[in-house]
């Protein structure tokens, strides 16, 4: 089999994606607040060998050979995100200034090299101030984050008109706020469902405000999602899948699409209702321009009494004896055609784009090259599946592959490594992988084989 890019048509959009606390490092320069995860870094044994992200791809510094090199792959679209503490010291109140010229230094120099920046306003880092009023689990983020939202329009509206409004809810608020292990920390299904309705009022509010300062723009916002499967065909085990499935594919984007929170396939989201207001219903549905999908894997599901509140599992894919990435993910390129399918099978869905997809293996580096033709069968496998949804009709019109840059990897620090281009930590060398030229080879219209 061939992939050929034109096979997509000449408006399909391709792009890489990185986010700001991942890759920036300068945590603490030019006013810069504290995000939530510059201080959960710093507590014990919370992240791989104690890592952080205080100076990661320094991308703050180097962002201009960065996306020249960039350019130099014949990407064409960039999305990162915006670190709110940057723009607003304590979360609100006063602007500073210098983060708002290190964001026009970064969107003008994309344009300059013909690169259309896609931006993300909320990819994880809290500012700090926010979260010691309970951050997410506080209603008050509404207007706190429409307050945030509004000053990026403004600022940098003239030149951006692509946004993403919130990056993966469901990870943050089941990570951050029920599981405890990504920032800030916290633990509780009262704090994930706050968290969770809090969210999800905002992702419909953020996109609400940026159409009204920006009624050109093209918003979207992005979920994480991933193929379910019952461990077996028979009945509790396919209960157990509806059940995840309802809690990791369908949460946020039900509400939004205005059909309220997945209660009837999954029972403990009747404890949101003490979280909603009146009005709230209404106020959690927005027409977006886009959504964005961001898929790495499948997960199969099963049973299990022991299980708190849910009682079903995720069987790691260790323990299937499948092929798995370094993050302990099965490798399963169907997946991303199924979810493509399933979201498409929504009413009023509007058009999809991949907004992340990628793979973490260990690379090898040979004499100063670095051969990594596992990440490149990765994504030919998975763009090759995208195809297929979008020739079986499915709206798809983008892809973004996860990442450009190795960077920090939340809770997993710098081990696992996601990016087209190498990073050497010490010097902050950048080499170009064999997956990087494969990408710049694709993009250019070079036909590869499967
Ligand atoms: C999802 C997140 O948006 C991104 O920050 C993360 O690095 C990748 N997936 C890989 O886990």
């Amino acid at each position: 089999m061939l992939l050929r890019k034109e096979d997509f048509g000449n408006d399909f959009i391709w792009g890489v994606a990185t986010a700001a606390y991942q890759v920036e490092g300068a945590c603490d320069i030019h006013l810069k607040g504290k995000s939530i995860w510059d201080v959960f870094v710093k507590q014990r044994r919370k992240i791989f060998q104690n890592q952080n992200g205080d100076v990661a791809c320094d991308f703050y510094n180097r962002y201009a050979k960065d996306i020249s090199l960039m350019a130099d792959l014949n990407i064409k679209n960039y999305r990162f995100s915006i670190a709110w503490s940057r723009i607003f010291h304590e979360g609100t109140g006063n602007i500073n200034s210098a983060g708002i010229d290190f964001y026009n230094r970064v969107i003008d120099f994309c344009l300059e090299l013909n690169i259309t920046p896609w931006v993300t306003l909320y990819h994880w880092d809290l500012p700090f101030e926010l979260q010691k009023e309970g951050g997410w689990v506080n209603r008050n983020i509404v207007n706190w984050f429409e307050e945030y939202v509004a000053c990026c329009v403004k600022y940098f509206g003239d030149r951006v008109t692509t946004w993403m409004v919130l990056n993966e809810p469901m990870v943050f608020t089941g990570a951050g706020y029920f599981l405890g292990v990504h920032a800030p920390g916290k633990k509780g299904l009262n704090n994930f469902l706050a968290a969770t309705h809090h969210a999800a009022l905002c992702q419909a509010r953020g996109g609400a405000i940026i159409k009204s300062l920006q009624p050109r723009s093209n918003v979207g916002t992005t979920f994480s999602c991933s193929h379910i499967e019952p461990y077996r065909a028979i009945d509790k085990h396919i209960l157990a899948a509806k059940k995840v499935d309802a809690l990791l594919n369908r949460l946020f984007i039900e509400p939004l699409l205005g059909l309220g929170y997945p209660v009837k396939d999954l029972k403990l989201l009747q404890r949101i209702e003490k979280f909603i207001k009146q009005d709230d219903e209404k106020n959690l549905a927005f027409n977006m321009d886009f959504i964005g999908v961001q898929n790495y894997t499948r997960e199969v599901v099963s049973h299990n009494n022991f299980m708190p509140f849910i009682k079903a599992k995720i069987i790691k894919a260790n323990k299937r004896k499948v092929e798995t990435t370094l993050m302990n993910w099965e490798v399963y390129p169907e997946s991303i055609y199924n979810i493509l399918k399933k979201y498409s099978s929504y009413r009023n869905m509007p058009p999809l784009m991949v907004t992340e997809n990628g793979a973490a293996f260990n690379d090898v580096m040979i004499n100063g090259k670095v051969h990594d033709p596992k990440r490149t069968q990765y994504l030919k496998d998975n763009i090759a599946q995208i195809l297929r949804a979008k020739q079986e009709g499915v709206d798809v019109r983008g892809y973004f592959v996860w990442t450009f840059l190795d960077n920090f990897e939340w809770a997993e620090g710098y081990y696992p490594r996601f990016g087209l281009v190498h990073v050497d930590f010490e010097t902050q060398k950048r080499t170009v992988k064999s997956s990087g030229n494969w990408y710049a080879s694709f993009l250019k219209n070079v036909t590869t084989e499967m």
